[in-house]
């Protein structure tokens, strides 16, 4: 269902409107710590475009004369939306069995080979049907928007057959469509080897090859091409060979780099100048200094860390110190990393990869949008990009993090249109219908009258 363009919105005197200005390209180094704050600041949209940026005095006039409705933002930042650049959106129910056998010492990899992991996931996709994951995706798809995630990347990966992979696809096609957030999707052609390919893994390559990426190409359902390169899964030959033939085919590719063990992957994202490199919580020094050279993204996943239990997370201030251009996302799968909090992501970026809550923040937002090629459209607040914001109900940018396990975000705002707002703010000041479809309706919700975004009690009296 497509809405008419919606009108012009004016959010003013944001405590710290962080707007992530800078030279069209991605952050490396100190300039990943540069936010551009404006104290005091506004953010005027127009349709789907962000019109002016600037301190509020400088707006109000022109806000006027838009009859832009008003949205007080005291007390609040406003900030871009978080672009999450690596997710496993689609799959079918969960994995907390996996869950509690880790917790009671069992390794990851031991709980795949024993036929929990990834395969019991494809098990469980193969007697799904695509209605079943498009709506469990749809939930998913609220708590994202709740969050403050605008934009995120979603993978196949759990069909593991041609025919499965392209369920997957298809249900990736349907949810692009009916959801207000930007999907953006990828072939994760070779996750894990499927057991009918046991000891057979060149030829499940060969068939990923001959009988997958055409059709996905041709349909146009994927824009990018993954694999998981690691112990366990796929050689740096297999994945070479596969994304050699996405690229050819134009699929644009990225990898699952250095999780497990140090295979190489790194460097075979550098040859193929893919996208992105993504976990990387085992690189050399001379690959941290490879990537510092290059323009792949190197895409960290501290929640998969977290999740496992490990005590070693990614070189994030290494990688940032060799000059490259690091990224964070949630990794959102059932296996590793079950959330779609991009706030947490930030807070455990900080306290166990010792990133800057600045840093944190432009690595979640206007990098993220180049690790998707979208750099210049999203990821940033600047006159003519996309009106992709969030309203956070902290007093500085520094709280988002440092209070963790909290959503702080109060409204999300993608393509100029509310999608997601507290119910408070909501059903208190403009009677719209809560429930299942609020990230649908709520664009309707836009005011009508100049209203504020309340504060929420404190989380501690100061
Ligand atoms: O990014 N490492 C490979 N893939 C996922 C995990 C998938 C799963 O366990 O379901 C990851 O961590
Ligand atoms: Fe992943």
């Amino acid at each position: 269902m497509r809405h008419s363009a919606p009108a012009s919105l004016f959010f003013r005197n944001a405590s710290q409107l962080l707007t992530l200005a800078g030279p069209l390209g991605p952050r490396r180094g100190k300039a990943l710590a540069e936010l551009g704050i404006i104290p005091q600041g506004a953010i005027l949209t127009h349709g789907v475009h962000i019109l002016e940026v600037g301190p509020t005095r400088a707006l109000e006039a022109k806000a006027r004369r838009l009859k832009a409705e008003a949205v007080d933002c005291r007390g609040s930042v406003v900030m871009p939306g978080f672009v999450d650049s690596h997710t496993h959106l689609v799959f079918a129910g969960s994995r907390v069995g996996d869950y509690e056998a880790r917790l009671r010492g069992k390794t990851y990899e031991e709980i795949a080979r024993a036929g929990g992991g990834i395969k019991l996931s494809a098990q469980r996709v193969r007697q799904a049907s695509v209605d079943s994951l498009v709506r469990q995706a749809q939930g998913f798809l609220e708590r994202f928007a709740a969050h403050g995630t605008t934009t995120l990347e979603v993978k196949s990966g759990y069909g593991l057959e041609v025919a499965q992979e392209l369920k997957l696809l298809e249900a990736i096609r349907r949810l692009r469509k009916s959801s207000r957030l930007e999907l953006v999707p990828t072939l994760l052609a070779a996750h894990a080897l499927p057991s009918e390919y046991s000891g057979r893994s060149d030829d499940y390559i060969e068939s990923v090859i001959r009988d997958l990426i055409p059709p996905v190409v041709r349909k146009k359902l994927a824009e990018f091409i993954d694999c998981f390169c690691d112990r366990g899964a796929f050689s740096v030959e297999q994945c070479r060979r596969v994304l050699a033939a996405g690229k050819q085919q134009g699929l644009i590719p990225c990898l699952h780099a250095e999780q497990l063990t140090r295979t190489g992957a790194a460097r075979l994202a550098v040859e193929f100048e893919a996208a992105s490199a993504d976990h990387l919580d085992k690189l050399s020094s001379t690959d941290i200094r490879a990537l510092g050279r290059s323009d792949v993204i190197a895409t960290l996943l501290p929640g998969a860390n977290f999740h496992l239990g490990l005590e070693h997370y990614p070189p994030a201030r290494k990688l940032i110190e060799a000059g490259a251009i690091v990224a964070l996302a949630t990794d959102f799968n059932p296996g590793t990393s079950p959330t779609p909090n991009m706030q947490f992501i930030l807070s455990v970026a900080c306290s166990a990869m010792r990133m800057t809550p600045a840093e944190a923040i432009a690595a979640a937002t206007i990098n993220g949008a180049w690790a998707l090629r979208r750099g210049d459209r999203l990821g940033s607040l600047e006159a003519g990009k996309q009106a992709d914001l969030i309203v956070m109900d902290v007093s500085e940018y520094r709280e988002i993090p440092y209070y963790f396990g909290v959503n702080h975000c109060r409204m999300t705002v993608k393509a100029g249109r509310v999608v997601s707002s507290q119910s408070s703010l909501v059903s208190r000041q403009l009677s719209v219908v809560r429930g299942p479809l609020s990230v649908v309706r709520c664009h309707h919700s836009v005011v009508r009258s100049e209203y504020s975004v309340e504060r929420a009690p404190r989380l501690l009296s100061s």
